[in-house]
């Protein structure tokens, strides 16, 4: 599959930045954790390069090193990919469905190892990501860092009042906390426009439900500084360069902090994360 990414002009392939790195971060891209909880693997003795235990998660490793976790051997992709897929209703976003529904990794066929970048529902549609870089797909999806995800909603309820719009604004409590204040915009009567930068499950139809505004259709309409576009559903593409530059680039400058090869500014310092993939739908 994956044949109809070829349509994208300018396309050309983004080498993941090249070792040596930092030991704990060379594992981050090879998806096994987060920096963070990398660093605390490290340190519980059970990585090895070259044969010997390593506990140092700075340790500096290179392409002629033999890292392994629990005596597997662990190695990042030498290639970066990143698909966007306009996901169809009744698709997961999940490397594997235990109901067996199609998942977005088996609509994209690609032959790497690919993490969806977040998640939406089964019975959402719109854009979703996917790459076979771990420490990306973490980056765009920790609530720390920020990035916002536009989502249009048409809504039950009666024409959308100004009420609901500022409640939606300004925050909503719901049963994990109170939301961040959102971007919203009526459209018309019954559809709205949401921007949020959280990533907690069902947030946006939890947020509607709470104004009185059940969502009865839910479609992502861009991911950071990624639109759409013509995308149509069920389609594909691999991103260009410049859009992956983009991407990695996305969200809170202060989290984004120094000595990240995406040309932002470093790791993030929250514990460990949700593996790429596993975080809920926002
Ligand atoms: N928020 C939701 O409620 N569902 C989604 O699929 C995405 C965001």
């Amino acid at each position: 599959m994956v044949e109809n990414s070829d349509r994208v002009s300018g396309f050309s392939t983004t080498p993941v930045p090249s070792p040596p790195m930092r030991l704990a971060k060379y594992l981050a891209r090879a998806g096994v954790a987060s920096r963070r909880a990398s660093e605390d693997i490290v340190r519980s003795g059970r990585v090895t390069v070259d044969g010997e235990a390593v506990t140092d998660p700075a340790r500096e490793v290179g392409p002629d090193d033999a890292v392994a976790l629990d005596r597997r051997p662990v190695t990042p992709p030498t290639e970066r990919v990143v698909y966007a897929l306009n996901k169809p209703a009744g698709v997961v976003s999940t490397a594997r469905d235990t109901h067996g529904r199609p998942t977005v990794v088996a609509l994209v066929g690609a032959r790497e190892r690919l993490y969806p970048v977040g998640r939406l529902d089964a019975d959402s549609t719109g854009l979703i990501l996917l790459t076979n870089d771990g420490d990306l797909a973490h980056r765009l999806t920790h609530p720390s860092f920020e990035v916002p995800k536009t989502y249009r909603v048409t809504v039950a309820g009666g024409p959308v009042g100004a009420p609901a719009l500022r409640a939606l604004r300004e925050g909503i409590r719901l049963d994990d906390g109170v939301t961040a204040p959102a971007r919203a915009r009526r459209l018309s009567p019954d559809t709205l426009e949401l921007t949020i930068h959280e990533g907690r499950k069902r947030q946006v139809k939890r947020m509607c439900d709470a104004v009185g505004h059940p969502v009865t259709h839910l479609e992502r309409v861009s991911f950071g500084p990624l639109a759409i576009g013509d995308l149509r559903p069920g389609q594909i593409r691999r991103l260009t360069d410049s859009e992956v530059a983009s991407l990695a680039n996305a969200g809170s400058g202060a989290r984004r902090g120094a000595g990240s090869s995406y040309g932002g500014r470093g790791s993030p310092r929250e514990g460990s994360r949700t593996p790429p993939g596993r975080r809920g739908a926002a």
